[in-house]
């Protein structure tokens, strides 16, 4: 399937304007897509099957594959150095550019590509849709302001699934690999604790052919990162998201944490409309499939399990508690 789960919206804030003299994203042209080589499974990084049937795929990660042509990399390059003036820092990534989506008509339309989707399908081995929520569409990192320190640290996402792709030449730069760990989220969080690393040898560095290369991600799973650089240089990486279009599955976001980074007059509609989406599912389903039974509370509690994303969502946007930042590295 390779349908929008939420159509990208008509009604955006006055406040986003759309970059002028942009070439129009033509799929013929800009893309040149490829499946990847290889998969790694969640199963060899240690998760169990149990904790595995309840999320999107159980798919991992891919090797890097080619998404974008010669042009359409080159072009990607130039809507990122534009958009890079509109770069914010969080407590995770020094220097990233969100709603890019809201700004370029090129990147909207090259995330929300029904090829590119559909390839993203097959990886996934199941039916996934660009991400619902726009903010998590074309997002991109940038070189952080210290080279000590990394692009993005150790981490686990805040959505899904999603692929990473390179837009400026993975071969201009000393360091600054895109990284993940063999392993689980329980077992780094266990080596955090101690304020340790993944072990080298538990590590695998993708190694992308040029600019336009990607690899696919389970980024909730896979704990990964953005190393840093050994030596200054440009570093720009595209992070598209994707949800599985299976609203029965776990929701697998943190969607708090976008509270610390996001545009309030952007998140919380989307956030709204992602919960409003997942509950539609949920209760399309119910109306198929509830069956007759004089058990009330199993009804009632197959009610209240259709809701879930909806209270889930309404108690985190009115909590006014302290809210700190997901990742593995020290605060
Ligand atoms: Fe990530």
């Amino acid at each position: 399937m390779t349908v929008a789960a939420i159509p990208f919206p008509d009604n955006i804030p006055d406040e986003y304007q759309w970059l002028d003299n942009e070439p129009a994203f033509n799929p013929k042209e800009h893309l040149a897509l490829e499946a990847p080589a290889s998969l790694c499974y969640l199963s060899e990084l240690g998760y169990d099957e149990q904790e595995i049937s309840t999320k999107a795929t159980p798919v991992a990660a891919s090797s890097p594959f080619r998404v974008l042509s010669p042009k359409g990399a080159e072009i990607l390059l130039n809507t990122a150095r534009r958009l890079r003036q509109h770069a914010i820092s969080c407590e995770r990534i020094d220097n990233m550019v969100r709603g890019g989506c809201y700004r370029s008509r090129f990147l909207r339309d090259l995330c929300i590509d029904p090829s590119l989707t559909q390839l993203m399908c097959e990886i996934y081995q199941t039916d996934v849709a660009p991400h619902t929520m726009p903010l998590h569409l074309g997002h991109m990192n940038f070189s952080p302001d210290k080279l000590e320190d990394a692009v993005d640290k150790w981490h686990h996402d805040t959505l899904p699934l999603d692929i990473v792709m390179m837009v400026t030449d993975p071969a201009t730069l000393d360091g600054g690999e895109f990284e993940y760990f063999l392993g689980t989220k329980a077992e780094m969080a266990e080596l955090a604790k101690h304020g340790r690393q993944p072990p080298r040898e538990r590590v695998v560095q993708a190694s992308f052919d040029g600019p336009g290369y990607a690899i696919a991600l389970h980024g909730n799973m896979v704990v990964h990162r953005g190393a840093p650089l050994h030596t200054p240089a440009e570093r720009i990486s595209m992070v598209n998201g994707y949800v599985s279009t299976n609203t029965a599955l776990d929701d697998q976001h943190r969607h708090k944490d976008l509270t610390l980074v996001d545009p309030p007059e952007l998140l919380y509609a989307e956030w709204a409309r992602h919960a409003a989406w997942r509950t539609k599912g949920k209760l399309e389903s119910l109306l198929e499939q509830l069956s007759y039974t004089s058990d009330r509370k199993l009804v009632a509690q197959q009610l209240e399990s259709a809701l879930t994303d909806i209270h889930q969502a309404i108690a985190d946007m009115k909590d006014d508690g302290d809210h700190k930042m997901h990742h593995y590295e020290k605060h």
